[in-house]
């Protein structure tokens, strides 16, 4: 791939005001002028923050970790694309699997929230990814597809737009990464998937998440398909993330 990598912090529901200006104080400190694209996602309260200590850098982008299917309206505790747009968020992190289990997400909801924040200009990080069972049961492919197809469906020709999430959910805070060669054949396949719906899937950066660290990000994105990282408990340690960061040059 021919893209600029992304590297991107999913802090998930962790930080406070005082660790968040810590964290953003060593990140901006020590990310310098990175080969790759750089983002983190803090809970929806703390982007008013995070955005204002970002203010003066070009170089780290500010995610959200979901958005509302809903454009607006009585829909109590949803925070609109609108919103999010409002405050700078250029990526919004769709379906993450936590989200999927703990709330119900189905993919229908998932791909009405990617067509909201594009509709807002918010790149949406698409998440999919098979639990151990579905793996064991040999119903990877089978599953990614499915929920990448729904997003294909609703989204048509903006599809080249998003950014696609490959976590399996096994991997996922378990310390048990996938393997390159695992992660590489799941990111194949939804390559080939993205290039059947469009022919700019060269463009569209395919992340792996799960239990990537400093250790294992450079064999992880070296692997053809792997375009970008999406991270969650080492991204809240500046110095692992920052060597994830540098990995991905
Ligand atoms: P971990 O890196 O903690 O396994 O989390 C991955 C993840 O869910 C990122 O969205």
């Amino acid at each position: 791939m021919n893209t600029k990598k992304l590297i991107a912090g999913n802090w998930k529901m962790n930080g406070c005001l005082a660790a968040n200006q810590t964290l953003m104080h060593e990140l901006l400190s020590g990310v310098g002028q990175p080969a790759c694209d750089v983002a983190v996602c803090p809970p929806a309260p703390y982007l008013a923050q995070v955005r204002q200590l970002l203010a003066a850098s070009r170089v780290i982008d500010l995610g959200a970790q979901d958005v509302s299917q809903h454009e607006g309206g009585a829909f109590t505790g949803d925070v609109s694309a609108t919103m999010l747009r409002d405050f700078g968020v250029r990526y919004c992190l769709c379906g993450h699997s936590e989200r999927r289990l703990h709330q119900g997400e189905t993919d229908v909801q998932v791909a009405l929230k990617v067509k909201r924040a594009l509709a807002a200009g918010i790149t949406p990080i698409v998440c999919v990814g098979e639990t151990l069972r579905e793996r064991e049961e040999g119903m990877t492919e089978f599953i990614v597809k499915r929920q990448l197809s729904a997003v294909i469906h609703l989204n048509g020709h903006c599809i080249s737009e998003i950014v696609v999430a490959y976590e399996p959910v096994w991997a996922i805070g378990t310390g048990q990464t996938a393997t390159p060669a695992q992660a590489q054949s799941v990111h194949a396949v939804l390559r080939a998937q993205l290039k059947a719906a469009t022919d700019q899937a060269g463009r569209i950066r395919i992340l792996y998440g799960g239990s990537m660290n400093a250790a294992n990000a450079a064999e992880l994105l070296a692997q053809p398909d792997i375009d970008g990282g999406l991270i969650g408990g080492a991204s809240l340690k500046a110095l692992d993330f920052l060597k994830i960061v540098a990995a991905a040059g």
